[in-house]
């Protein structure tokens, strides 16, 4: 007889906050628990569908632990009459030092070096060698100015880089000025930036976005960093404009359809490719994991949730 039950181990902190409520079950048999359930704890890998929901008559409350919920069927919970909570703001920090990491990454082509030194292929300083490009005068494109874009542009103005973005929603002017971001519309966005960085999040209108024919429109030399979701590029074509040299480089993140990568990144030296870090550090998974379990805790003690998605 589980009250809550989570598909992943939650800290201790979390556990405290819930016990009160019931007992907690999971993450081993996290599916069959799920017939008495009335809360659920769950990460992007989990698919929260229909089916699922089927499984779980008294559920009252999806506390997604991330941010992103596209894995969630939200329109089946709401339904049901099934809140479903996110984790925005506690990883937007973690997420957009990842994105800037992977910036400067590939722009100085630290990776590519490394592996060199670890060749065998260093032997000693040279003038013309390992040579990258400077991030100040270049032009950082966002797509995407939610709370992630804007502290990326936040990190990008200390290096001398220009911010424009192209976002949904235009931010209010006195935000825009704070930031020094310019709106452009997106064909100004793919043919102005020298470093292009995604933050959108991943809905009909933005799978593929970044399509073969956008990345020929990008500048010859531009630079493409992923943090947010796989699918709002096409990789196949990003592996043909890396592979032809069009595009000088690109840092990702995150992939279509992960874990597999597609075979034509995988080669590819100018590809800096890291396995979905972007908030993985101690303190803000713990983060995660807490706001979640306070969501599901508001709803199960008849308040309403603190983060729920839009
Ligand atoms: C999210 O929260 O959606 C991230 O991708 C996990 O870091």
């Amino acid at each position: 007889m589980a009250r809550i039950v989570t598909t992943f181990d939650l800290p201790e902190e979390a556990r405290e906050l819930l016990r009160p409520l019931g007992p907690i079950a999971g993450p081993e048999g996290w599916r069959a628990a799920l017939v008495d359930a009335e809360a659920l704890l769950c990460l992007l890998t989990d698919r929260v569908d229909a089916d699922l929901l089927d499984r779980a008559p008294r559920l009252r409350v999806v506390a997604n632990a991330v941010v992103g919920y596209e894995h969630v069927d939200v329109a089946a919970c709401r339904t049901r009459g099934i809140a479903v909570t996110n984790t925005p703001d506690v990883l937007t920090d973690a997420t957009a030092d990842l994105a800037f990491a992977l910036i400067l990454s590939v722009l100085r082509g630290l990776p590519s070096a490394e592996r060199s030194l670890r060749a065998g292929a260093f032997h000693g300083w040279g003038f013309w060698d390992y040579l990258g490009a400077d991030p100040g005068g270049r032009t950082l494109g966002i797509y995407g100015m939610g709370r992630i874009g804007q502290a990326v542009a936040r990190r990008a103005a200390p290096f001398g880089m220009r911010v424009i973005y192209h976002s949904r929603t235009r931010l209010p002017a006195e935000d825009e000025t704070a930031l020094g971001a310019e709106w452009v519309d997106f064909d100004g966005l793919i043919a102005r930036s020298d470093v292009l960085s995604l933050h959108a999040p991943l809905t009909p209108q933005t799978r593929h976005v970044i399509s073969a024919n956008v990345l020929r429109r990008m500048r010859p030399g531009a630079f493409l960093v992923n943090t947010a979701r796989g699918a709002l590029v096409d990789e196949a074509a990003l592996a043909d404009a890396l592979r032809d040299g069009h595009l000088a480089g690109a840092g990702l993140d995150v992939y279509e359809h992960e874990p597999r990568i597609h075979p034509g990144l995988l080669d590819l030296p100018n590809a800096v490719l890291l396995p979905h870090v972007g908030s993985a550090t101690r303190e803000t998974r713990t983060r995660m994991a807490l706001l979640a379990a306070r969501n599901a805790h508001a709803v199960l003690s008849g308040r309403p949730p603190l983060t729920p998605v839009p």
